[in-house]
């Protein structure tokens, strides 16, 4: 049986922007399979204090639909990433570097990357242009 060396990363990933499609493309380049956990909705309201434009539904299917990404599942809590991790066997976590460092520990079971971001665009910035037309 072949081995595979799934990679795993995690996201809202809402109003899918360039920055989501280049961490996607980057940590697809990392391994043979890519699992992506997409932040619930509920999720999102305690990490970042507000309601998703799209549904995680809608993101789901957004992510799923690329063609770096093999598999989709709904990040319920941030306190379960080991157990997403272990679940889908992957060999390698990728997150951005707003990250760097905060998911160390996860290293006794994974190789850990933190990759760049792709600077100057973020959901917030694209809600905000759009809400305030500037
Ligand atoms: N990301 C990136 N470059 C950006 C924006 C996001 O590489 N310019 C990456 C993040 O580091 C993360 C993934 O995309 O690995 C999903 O990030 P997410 O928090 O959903 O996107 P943001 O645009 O940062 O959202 P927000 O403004 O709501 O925090």
């Amino acid at each position: 049986m072949p081995t595979s060396s799934t990679v795993i990363t995690f996201g809202t990933f809402d109003v899918f922007h360039v920055g989501h499609l280049r961490v996607i493309e980057r940590a697809a380049a990392l391994g043979d399979r890519l699992v992506v956990g997409v932040s619930a909705d509920a999720l999102n309201v305690s990490k970042k204090g507000r309601e998703p434009v799209f549904s995680q539904d809608e993101r789901l299917a957004i992510v799923g639909a690329l063609r770096w990404v093999d598999e989709v599942f709904v990040e319920e809590s941030l306190e379960l990433k080991r157990d997403y991790i272990v679940a889908h066997g992957a060999r390698t976590l990728v997150m951005g570097d707003d990250w760097t460092g905060k998911f160390d520990e996860f290293e006794d079971i994974c190789q850990v990357v933190y990759l760049p971001r792709t600077p100057a665009i973020s959901t917030t910035a694209i809600v905000e242009k759009i809400s305030t037309g500037s």
